[in-house]
């Protein structure tokens, strides 16, 4: 049986926790002291590009200095090894995208103390003035305990208006479309009420077990969030209270003006309401044992730098 042996500087890569586009999320654990942490390595096939590593080192420069209960600490960022990393944080737990694809039901129970935890993260980064800008199921860690974490600073923006955008000069829009507020998507200056409106968004699928738009291509789905009437939650679960889809239609709101006006504000707003009309029964099976498909990316692993260098991954007979 083949038996990995992988290490990176002093870390041991044990396990696979996501595959994604550009980078490898591992859990590692430091040889010396035993500690486990997340590392987040970007792909061979993007080892050298500039662009790339820029981002791992501006996620690196937002997150240096959070601390948080409901922010993901990052350690540190290496770039002396085969491939350049940040040293997380391990929060063993599933990102709420893969909770989701069991439909809402597993989280109803925890709507209140998920959304509590992720206003509460959120108002601590726009309080450093920084604002997400990908505020998403993908980007949001729940534990069994109902224990959540914000991650994944690699698009975060400087909240403050910048010279280039005084000067008129539109940014690259980036984000994730179901979940973008139509200023980011017109590439406007973002603020904290651009994260305040993504929140929504993920609000709504946690009640519905859908985002509040679809569509049948990338432009369609932008168009609904520029122009299409706000849909009311209700109409996707009846059990939701008519106070709280009216929030949420204004916390989506086209205009950031007609949004709460702060991550706190929002927060208070929800303390304020009943979001179910029958309190939701707990649910039967943990979240850890939800099948929620591979973590482990066979593919992915394959793709691992071959023999070389001194840390690069060995494999052993
Ligand atoms: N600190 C952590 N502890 C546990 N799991 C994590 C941690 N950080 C990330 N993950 C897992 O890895 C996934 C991807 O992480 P992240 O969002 O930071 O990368 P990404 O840049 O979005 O990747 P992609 O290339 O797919 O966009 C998360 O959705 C989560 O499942
Ligand atoms: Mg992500």
């Amino acid at each position: 049986m083949t038996k990995m042996r992988d290490f990176v500087g002093p870390y041991r890569l044990a396990r696979l926790v996501r595959a994604g586009h550009s980078c490898f999320v591992w859990e590692a654990v430091k040889d010396e002291t035993g500690e486990r942490f997340a590392l987040k390595m970007l792909k061979p096939d993007f080892v050298d590009s500039k662009e790339q590593v820029g981002y791992l080192r501006h996620e690196w420069e937002v997150a240096k200095g959070m601390k948080h209960p409901h922010v993901i600490r990052f350690y540190d960022f290496q770039t002396q090894h085969y491939a350049p990393f940040l040293v997380l944080e391990l929060f063993n737990a599933l990102n709420m995208k893969q909770v989701l694809r069991e439909g809402p039901e597993p989280l109803a129970y925890l709507v209140d103390r998920i959304v509590e935890q992720v206003a509460k993260g959120l108002h601590y980064i726009h309080e450093r003035g920084w604002v997400h800008c990908d505020v998403k199921p993908d980007n949001l860690l729940v534990n069994d305990e109902g224990e959540v974490k914000l991650i994944d600073f690699t698009i975060a923006q400087r909240s403050k208006r910048t010279l280039k955008s005084l000067l008129g000069f539109k940014e690259p829009v980036r984000g994730t479309r179901s979940y973008m507020s139509p200023e980011q998507i017109r590439g406007e200056t973002l603020d904290r009420r651009s994260d305040i409106y993504s929140l929504g968004c993920v609000i709504f699928e946690l009640l519905s077990g859908r985002p509040p738009y679809t569509g049948s291509s990338p432009n369609e789905l932008l168009e609904k969030h520029l122009k299409a009437s706000i849909p009311s939650v209700m109409v996707y679960n009846s059990n939701v209270t008519r106070e709280c889809a009216d929030l949420l239609r204004r916390v989506m709101s086209k205009r950031r003006e007609g949004r709460p006006a702060s991550m706190w504000d929002m927060l208070q707003e929800f303390r304020g309401v009943h979001v179910f009309s029958k309190k939701p029964k707990p649910p039967k099976v943990r979240l850890s044992e939800l099948n929620v498909g591979p973590v482990t990316d066979v593919e992915a692993l394959k793709q691992l730098p071959k023999a070389g260098s001194q840390d690069q991954p060995e494999e052993e007979g």
